[in-house]
């Protein structure tokens, strides 16, 4: 073995690494399917046109969803480094938005894990209906004791001990490493997901009134299609659900072989991803028929979304429906599975990012990560007010956090470093369908121009009224002021050293795939020279 060939294996050894393709796709369907798909897409697409809202839909997913997902694969696959080292390899001024990324991570896996531990205590609830006959009173009372709008210390142990169980749950995973807890977990548990969401689906489908929910569902309002914030909502959601744009699939991918086909593998992940979307969708509408068949009320009463959705209609559905209990199990069970494979994924984001900047074990940096996150998830979220500043987080972070930093790395690689040749060029040597031309454009015009109509829109909504009508010391502190300090966060962490001898200029020898180890220069399928520093960042900085 020669000695590039002896580093790339030993840096592979100290990142760790997916043993094959398939236990990376289902990594990659367990980062993708979480809350985002089984309480956010029934709702939206519910909301915004219905039936018809399969065309933004789809029309998001193919111009913008799937080209952006190949270019986050291609950007970690090819640099072989978490998120921030993956930018600085492509050019050392831009790994500030890696941080930026790894930032929104951070955040995000804060509140996300408080969800879960909602849904945690959900599933045993579910075994004896215990929200009695009043399931919104026992969710903002009994269970999160919320009282006003305040931030307060009080703590709910309720919440509190599921939240803890979370954590301690992903320090396991995350410190056993990513084969064998990240890449474990997702061979195990997927499949279980689907299942279990198969048989939640096929029980609301036997339901009486579930065809009125999926007539609730599909019937198409064309009219929406002329509404710009439909096709806001369709982007949006594809984004979140997707994973991308925030760092988790440049971190995954850099864990891929070097030889694996990643093109297809997009191909796979986004459809599973869509039909698991497709899946929620029937299954929360057809139960919504039944709620509202037996309150004798219309779907669109009943309809919920996200919180409201899961805890306030979803038990009563339980409370009355037959096997109620079942259901209450499969679905909450399912949030949990689903939620947890995608908070490892974000929580790895910035544990790939520590370790890769710093000379640490595994180990330490899942302490080091993980310990304060769960510390300021338990002190924000275990309290009465944890439901409030949530609800706040969830929708800047997800408005502005992740759709801002997606669209402005997207322009850097496509417009400052004008490296979508090459990084299409990486894709194509092991890939499969080819891309060319057309995923250049997708990437380059159409997503970006998809995704800055998004934010326009959603500031003008945001600044014509305050969110939910919360006060504006709450909308300030935990939305616009959090939103702006993750770049500038971003950009401070970018100043510290790397440690000792990390490859920063270019990706690293043999990573291309097709090129030996020793970066002389090969033919590709198309017959052209290719080389490891040859087409390259080489001589530019
Ligand atoms: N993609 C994940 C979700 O949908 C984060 O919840």
């Amino acid at each position: 073995m020669s000695s590039t060939a002896g580093a790339a294996a030993q840096e592979e050894r100290r990142r760790g690494a997916f043993s094959s393709r398939r236990v990376f796709i289902l990594a990659a369907i367990g980062s993708a399917v979480g809350l985002g798909n089984i309480w956010r897409f029934p709702y939206v697409a519910y909301e915004n046109g219905g039936g018809a809202f399969v065309v933004p839909y789809l029309v998001a997913l193919l111009t913008a969803g799937i080209p952006f997902l190949l270019l986050d694969y291609a950007i970690g696959h090819r640099h072989r480094g978490s998120a921030p080292l993956s930018f600085a390899r492509l050019r050392r001024g831009t790994e500030g938005l890696g941080w930026w990324q790894v930032a929104i991570c951070f955040l995000i896996a804060v509140y996300y894990a408080a969800v879960l531990a909602w849904a945690l205590s959900y599933t045993f609830f579910s075994l004896d209906q215990a929200w009695g006959a009043d399931p919104e009173g026992f969710f903002f009372g009994e269970y999160l004791q919320a009282g006003d709008v305040a931030v307060t210390a009080d703590v709910v142990p309720g919440v509190l001990v599921p939240l803890a169980v979370v954590w301690l749950a992903v320090l396991v995973v995350l410190a056993l490493g990513v084969q064998r807890g990240i890449g474990a977990v997702s061979l195990v548990f997927i499949p279980v997901l689907v299942l279990a969401f198969a048989v939640l689906v096929v029980q609301a489908l036997l339901l009486p009134g579930a065809g009125a929910g999926l007539d609730a569902l599909f019937t198409p309002d064309w009219a929406a299609l002329a509404e710009p914030a439909v096709w806001a909502a369709a982007f949006g959601q594809i984004f979140f659900s997707l994973s991308i744009g925030f760092g988790i699939m440049i971190t995954y991918a850099s864990y891929v072989g070097r030889r694996e086909d990643m093109t297809g593998s997009g191909l796979v992940v986004g459809f599973s991803n869509s039909s698991f979307e497709l899946l929620a969708g029937i299954g929360v509408f057809a139960a919504l028929g039944f709620m509202a068949q037996a309150s004798g009320v219309a779907v669109g009463e009943v309809a919920r979304d996200g919180i409201a959705l899961a805890f306030i209609a979803f038990p009563t559905i339980i409370s009355e429906a037959p096997a109620g209990a079942l259901i209450g199990v499969l679905f909450f069970g399912s949030l949990v599975i689903a939620g947890i494979t995608s908070l490892i994924s974000v929580i790895e984001v910035v544990i790939s990012a520590v370790r890769d900047k710093l000379d640490t074990s595994r180990l330490t940096a899942t302490l080091a990560v993980v310990v304060p996150s769960a510390v300021l998830s338990l002190v924000l979220f275990s309290t009465t007010s944890g439901i409030y500043v949530l609800d706040v987080v969830d929708h800047f972070v997800n408005q502005y956090g992740i759709l801002v930093v997606a669209l402005l790395s997207m322009l850097v690689v496509a417009w400052v470093l004008r490296a979508l040749p090459r990084l299409g060029d990486h894709l194509n040597v092991h890939g499969r369908p080819r891309i060319g031309t057309g995923w250049r454009v997708l990437t380059s015009i159409v997503a970006p121009a998809g995704l800055a109509i998004v934010l326009v829109l959603a500031v003008r909504d945001d600044l014509a009224a305050p969110y939910e009508g919360y006060p504006t010391w709450l909308l300030l502190g935990f939305g616009w002021l959090l939103v702006l300090a993750l770049p500038l966060v971003g950009f401070l962490l970018a100043r510290l050293p790397w440690r000792a001898g990390t490859h920063l200029d270019g990706p690293p020898p043999g990573s291309d795939p097709g090129t030996p180890l020793d970066g002389a220069p090969v033919a590709d399928a198309a017959g052209r020279d290719r080389s490891v520093t040859g087409h390259d960042e080489g001589g530019r900085r």
